[in-house]
């Protein structure tokens, strides 16, 4: 959630429900797992310790001061890309003019991960519309991903609110396993 004044944001449609799905799957397996949310109305999976962010910059911050005690990182948070460049600390009255929003970039959280992570697991996400796999494999060594996992929105069933996902699990060392349409939880157990 990106703050364009006290009232409005810029944000996108994911409910957070493939994050929570791994989380839980990887505590039900023994992990520790701290969950860095933005704002859901989902539960708190049981034996998992999350921590609440709004913006990006948030979870940049949250993230950065957990992950060198980390053993890996699954980074399955649709992170906004932009964020408004001057939010009003007041609430923005509306004039007859168009209105323009000025944006400016957000920290790449994954990015900074990949670039510190020395034998970290790092696994990350792609959610494409269209050159999926030449995409999610552009981020998975941009990132230096150790494996991603790409879903795409033209998939029915994939994606944003459905409690069904259709993943492509990606290696950095050639791995291409594609999984066939199936529930959020079962995905998370393939992912992990
Ligand atoms: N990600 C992140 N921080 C950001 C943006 C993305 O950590 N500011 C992470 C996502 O959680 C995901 C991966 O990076 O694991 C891919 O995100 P995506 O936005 O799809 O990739 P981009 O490289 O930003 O490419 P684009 O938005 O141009 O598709």
């Amino acid at each position: 959630i990106e703050p364009i004044d006290p009232v409005r944001y810029i944000s996108n449609h994911s409910t957070g429900k493939m994050g929570y799905a791994i989380a839980a799957e990887l505590a039900s397996r023994g992990a520790q797992v701290t969950l860095i949310s933005g704002q859901t109305a989902l539960d708190v999976p049981d034996g998992v310790q999350r921590v609440d962010v709004l913006s990006a910059q948030n979870m940049f911050d949250a993230f950065i001061e957990r992950f060198e005690s980390a053993d890996g990182a699954v980074m399955c948070a649709a992170v906004a890309d932009y964020t408004p460049a001057d939010p009003s600390p007041v609430k923005i009255k509306k004039s007859d003019d168009e209105m323009v929003i000025r944006l400016k970039r957000t920290p790449d959280i994954a990015a900074t991960a990949g670039a510190t992570k020395g034998d970290k697991l790092l696994v990350g996400f792609a959610l494409e519309t269209d050159n999926e796999l030449e995409n999610a494999v552009g981020k998975l060594h941009r990132k230096k991903f150790d494996f991603i996992v790409l879903n795409s929105l033209a998939d029915p069933g994939a994606g944003f609110a459905t409690d069904t996902n259709k993943i492509t699990i990606i290696g950095k060392d050639g791995l291409q396993h594609p999984y066939p349409l199936e529930q959020k939880s079962d995905a998370a157990r393939h992912i992990v």
